[in-house]
């Protein structure tokens, strides 16, 4: 019998507008600092990895919440022109749109504030209506800033449909084993892996150490990244290091997005895991190259013509 799966990649996530100052170093407790600019970004992890996956190639069907107000219409209009399928972006009047307050400061680094206003609005019944986008999906990726009976439900799908389930536990949040046991790849950032697994990571065993934990909370492989060390890839047979390539940080705002949609992405085209993770840090490597969640993506002609380290 023919399948109907496609080589789609569902996203359930959040969208935000980002509010993004730059400043030379971030503020104190009680401190004001003058800013040196300010821009508007669309962004939000789960419409920044949606963006990535497609701008990439990837079919990708994004399903989530924005407020009726213009801030959502910004962010459905970037999904739209970025050729993310909207057909299951809900709209609410109930709550404004997800906002997210962003400094960068002079080395590139950040600190962020989000308002979820309605990603959070997600219900797991909402998450049923739409089985039959499950049903084709070759990859389901999500991140936690949508509620987690929603995330759980989306996973649960895929895993029962055969797809490949990614989780990208960001923002650090605790989640149930139930949850967990869901995912085929999860990809922590350090504090997240600390997070979930309750280990201490302050070195490279440590790190691996939280992953094992990981693995026996029921996940099946466990990617933790280290930003410009690059990143750790274990499962029951191998625990590899993949360094990061050397590039100079302009706003490491959504580089782990910029991962794991690259990672969806590439796993949904068929590419071997070890493949996989060597595109996605290319991917992520990018991004910080470049300002803004958004428009840091990079096409793959844009990779094709880009230098690291020029
Ligand atoms: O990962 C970066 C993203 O985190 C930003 O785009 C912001 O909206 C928050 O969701």
């Amino acid at each position: 019998m023919p399948s109907s799966r496609d080589n789609s990649i569902v996203v359930l996530g959040s969208a935000n507008m980002d509010m993004v100052a730059k400043v030379k170093g971030f503020p104190r407790p009680g401190e004001t600092v003058f800013g040196a600019s300010f821009g508007m970004f669309p962004g939000g992890k789960g419409a920044n990895q949606a963006v990535c996956a497609a701008r990439l190639g990837g079919t990708v069907v994004f399903i989530g919440k924005i407020g009726a107000d213009v801030l959502g219409k910004r962010l459905a209009d970037t999904l739209k022109r970025n050729k993310v399928n909207v057909r299951h972006l809900m709209r609410t009047r109930d709550t404004m749109s997800g906002t997210a307050l962003i400094a960068v400061d002079g080395k590139g680094e950040n600190e962020i504030i989000v308002i979820s206003g309605s990603n959070m609005a997600v219900t797991p019944g909402e998450i049923r209506q739409r089985k039959g986008a499950f049903a084709r999906a070759r990859v389901i990726l999500s991140q936690l800033e949508s509620p987690l009976e929603a995330v759980r439900e989306s996973l649960a799908l895929g895993r029962r449909n055969g797809a490949i389930t990614i989780l990208n536990p960001a923002p650090a949040r605790r989640i149930p084993g139930s949850l967990l046991k869901l995912v085929d790849y999860l990809t922590p950032n350090e504090t997240e892996a600390e997070m979930l697994s309750g280990v201490r990571v302050n070195t490279g065993a440590r790190t691996e150490k939280a992953a094992l934990k990981l693995l026996d909370l029921g996940v099946r492989n466990v990617i933790v990244t280290l930003g410009s060390r690059g990143c750790l890839f274990v499962n029951r047979k191998t625990s590899k290091r993949f360094p990061a390539l050397k590039v100079r940080s302009v706003d490491s705002t959504a580089a782990g997005d910029a991962f794991s949609g690259a990672l969806a992405f590439a796993l949904a085209g068929g590419k071997a895991i070890e493949e996989a993770i060597t595109f996605a840090s290319r991917v992520a490597a990018y991004s910080v190259t470049r300002m803004g969640a958004i428009p840091s993506m990079p096409a793959l002609r844009d990779l094709r013509k880009w230098r690291p380290g020029r």
